[in-house]
């Protein structure tokens, strides 16, 4: 397969503004188009398809506003059927500009040329070359570089008659044109097949002849045809911001931009306004991003499967994600990885969701959460956090069993007086030590109940933004009687407290 030459970046012309915008089913204003104009500008685009004239007065305006307020720097384009009317109407449009270029296009399939234009095919060639010439005669005439695309409408559906349209193209180029666009107007095969016929058309036409792709979505595969085709050879790729464009839509641009990046590929884009440029794209065009979107979609960085989650959480910080295409900061995204938790969920869920709420958890505990999770979650499907959170007060820090905790009150410096029930026996002793949690493991002693701390640790849990006043946990670990660490935790605005409702924690789970 050929190859592009070194260093060609690929040239991406923008389309939102003619084919997303025949598409949608209020098109845009004025306004409307001038405000997302400046969008594609400043996400790096370098030509842009502003509209077709011939088709409303409204659209004639947008385009000639549209080319006097574009500076030098971007090519404005606009559209014409191989026609006198349509492209004098363009070049109307375009004589304020400072760099324009004419897009005149027909049909060349044999299906189309039959069927719809009801033409012969030395017809049809006639129309094409007659229309390049009288492009390039109009923008001689306003004293305008010329600059004309001429597109194969249909051009996938032309496998069969390829040198027929290698031959039509060979005449066009010799009348002006210097943009060959190909488009897969519908999307009926498989990229390899589009691909292998347009390097026919490239291997054909003079060295210097831009190839452009056009791809629609019909199938779901614009994307996959576009960066391929960029890859063996086209250099202009025609793509709308969103996937907008007729039916399901043409390529979407910042897929092809993203994936062309992870290729290593000079873009010239600024990658970091996708997101928030397709935020605004979808409120202006009125079509939501749909939730599993590549890349911008609400659910395209949720994880729900244990393995995932797992895998996300290990990576989040890195470029490289277990289960990502890229950083979401590449973007412009900043709403971090979603986990949420379903049944299909795992211990990593848990520990991340309570973590993120800033409440200290293990991994040993968030096993033990586990099952309570993941029976609520077949009941309910995705629990919120907050649903996380409670499993997490009453089943770790709120466990019960054999030991009920009445009172702890403290008589003297080091002398506690412990009030409790075991198995629903009213105990009382007093417990003296340094501090609570020894006086408590000795108040226990002397009752009998024998237990070995192995580690003891004091949080203190910041006022939430409601106002409620600070608290502190207490993480208490004792071992069982298989030498088995065990963990009791619990919160209490007073650190005593929350000591000895620690221990009645962790012993509920010895006995
Ligand atoms: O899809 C198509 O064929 C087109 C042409 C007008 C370029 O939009
Ligand atoms: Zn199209």
């Amino acid at each position: 397969m050929q190859r592009l030459k070194n260093g060609s970046a690929p040239y991406f012309y923008d389309i939102t503004l003619r084919d997303g915008n025949q598409s949608l089913k209020k098109p845009w204003s004025l306004e409307e188009k001038l405000f997302i104009f400046d969008k594609i500008v400043e996400l790096g685009i370098p030509a842009v398809e502003i509209g077709f004239p011939a088709s409303s007065q409204m659209d004639f305006e947008c385009c000639k506003t549209l080319c006097e307020k574009a500076d030098k720097n971007t090519l404005v384009s606009v559209l014409a059927r191989a026609h006198k009317g349509d492209i004098e109407k363009a070049s109307d449009a375009i004589k304020n500009s400072k760099k324009p270029r004419i897009h005149t296009f027909i049909t060349l399939s044999p299906f189309h040329m039959e069927h719809v234009l009801n033409k012969k095919p030395d017809e049809v060639a006639t129309l094409a070359i007659d229309a390049v010439s009288y492009a390039k005669e109009c923008m001689e005439k306003i004293n305008k570089e010329v600059n004309i695309e001429f597109s194969v409408e249909h051009f996938g559906d032309c496998s069969q008659n390829i040198d027929f349209v290698i031959d039509v193209l060979k005449d066009v180029v010799q009348n002006g044109a210097k943009t060959i666009n190909l488009p897969n107007t519908v999307e009926r095969y498989r990229p390899k097949k589009f691909i292998e016929t347009m390097l026919k058309v490239k291997e054909a036409l003079p060295d210097d002849t831009i190839i452009s792709v056009h791809n629609h979505n019909d199938l779901g595969m614009a994307t996959a045809t576009t960066v391929e085709s960029y890859f063996a050879g086209a250099l202009q790729l025609e793509c709308c911001l969103n996937g907008l464009g007729e039916r399901a839509g043409n390529t979407d641009f910042n897929q092809v931009a993203v994936a062309l990046h992870n290729c290593g590929i000079k873009t010239g884009i600024d990658l970091s306004k996708i997101y928030e440029t397709s935020l605004i794209i979808s409120q202006m065009s009125k079509v939501k991003i749909y939730e599993k979107a590549p890349l911008i979609g609400p659910e395209a960085l949720a994880h729900r499967s244990g393995i995932h989650q797992d895998g996300a959480i290990k990576t989040k910080e890195m470029d490289f994600g277990a289960y990502r295409p890229i950083h979401p900061d590449l973007i412009g995204r900043y709403d971090d990885e979603k986990i949420g938790f379903t049944s299909q969920s795992g211990k990593t869920a848990i520990y991340d969701i309570i973590k993120a709420q800033k409440y200290p958890i293990t991994i040993k505990e968030s096993i033990a959460l586990m099952p309570y999770a993941k029976a609520l979650a077949e009941e309910k499907g995705e629990l919120k956090s907050d649903e996380i959170l409670q499993l997490y007060f009453d089943r770790i820090c709120n466990i019960k069993g054999a030991f009920e905790l009445i009172s702890f009150k403290q008589i003297e410096k080091g002398v506690f007086d412990l009030f409790f029930n075991f198995k629903g026996e009213r105990k009382e002793v007093i417990g003296q030590g340094n501090g609570p949690v020894d006086a408590c493991l000795n108040g226990l002693k002397k009752l009998g109940f024998e237990t070995k701390l192995s580690y003891y640790k004091q949080y203190s849990l910041d006022s939430d933004d409601k106002g409620s006043s600070a608290q502190a946990m207490s993480m208490i670990s004792m071992l069982n009687k298989n030498n088995e660490e065990i963990i009791g935790r619990a919160i209490d605005t007073s650190t005593a407290l929350a000591n000895v409702k620690a221990i009645f924690n962790a012993l509920n789970q010895i006995y």
